[in-house]
């Protein structure tokens, strides 16, 4: 039985359980995926423990995602870059610490049909999800400003990448932008009235906005862009891709990702 889970805590409010226990069975795999709470204290011990109980794969979230990084035996180019790990695949017996958050991201925009190749996108954050997305972003040779609350973020995360970073938001200047992306939690729920960015935003609008929040479904940031005219990408598909792509390293098959999306789309 292929063993899978995922680490943090609290845990308790993690989708992923639902997401890709519905794809072992859609696929007809003999496996299961569960939710492990860990606390930062004994994240050595727990890790190594599952590991030696047979676990093939683990998924790692807030508060753990950098802690785990010296766990590693190994780090893919992606975790080494970004500076968090949210999948780890056991090979040999080695522990090889993932990103996926990065290829999920892009796989969201991609699907949507953006092509990020010279692109200019604002990205407004600069916390651990950002860095997954400057990452995919300038892999993708797409042109990045960042903006965040806090300017020194902003600039050491820029400077480190080699992109441009703005202390204060452009509003009448943004619709220069082929895409505006949200990786603070601003708009998240119980505070589903906020939102990053407010519309119109001078003569043009952005034609593309995706924002990483995913409670809300549809947070008033995408709502008011969608109003405005711009074409929208939900949090919901970052995570759906995320989860994909980690299942895809596990078992070495291509998710169902429609039905990884249904088993989610109520919660
Ligand atoms: P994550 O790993 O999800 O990115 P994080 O590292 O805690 O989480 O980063 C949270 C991001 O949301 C940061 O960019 C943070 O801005 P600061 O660096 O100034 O803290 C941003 N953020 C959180 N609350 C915010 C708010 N009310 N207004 C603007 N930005 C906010």
């Amino acid at each position: 039985m292929l063993k899978l889970g995922v680490i943090g805590y609290p845990i308790g409010h993690s989708l992923s359980p639902r997401m890709h226990n519905a794809a072992l069975r859609a696929l007809s795999l003999d496996g299961e995926y569960s939710a492990i709470a860990v606390e930062s204290a004994g994240l050595t011990e727990a890790v190594r423990g599952l590991f030696a109980q047979g676990f093939a794969g683990l998924n790692v979230t807030i508060p753990h995602k950098q802690a785990i990084l010296p766990l590693m035996d190994e780090l893919a180019n992606s975790a080494r870059v970004i500076g968090a790990v949210n999948t780890i695949v056991k090979v040999d017996g080695c522990m090889i610490g993932h990103n996926t958050d990065a290829a999920g991201f892009m796989r969201g925009l991609t699907n949507a049909g953006f092509n990020p190749a010279g692109a200019r996108v604002f990205v407004m954050g600069a916390g651990g999800a950002a860095r997954a997305v400057v990452y995919a972003l300038c892999d993708a040779r797409a042109s990045v400003v960042v903006w965040n609350r806090t300017y020194e973020r902003a600039e050491r995360l820029a400077s480190e990448f080699g992109v441009d970073a703005i202390d204060c938001l452009p509003m009448g200047t943004l619709g220069r932008f082929d895409l505006i992306v949200n990786t603070t939690s601003v708009g998240m729920s119980p505070h589903q009235d906020q939102t990053p960015l407010q519309f119109p935003m001078g003569e043009r609008t952005p034609q593309w906005v995706y924002d990483l929040v995913y409670r809300p479904r549809e947070t008033r940031f995408l709502r008011e862009a969608r109003a405005a005219g711009a074409r929208t990408i939900a949090g919901l598909d970052m995570l759906v891709y995320q989860g994909a792509e980690a299942f895809t390293l596990w078992t070495g098959l291509a998710a169902p990702v429609d039905v990884m999306r249904n088993a989610i789309m109520d919660s």
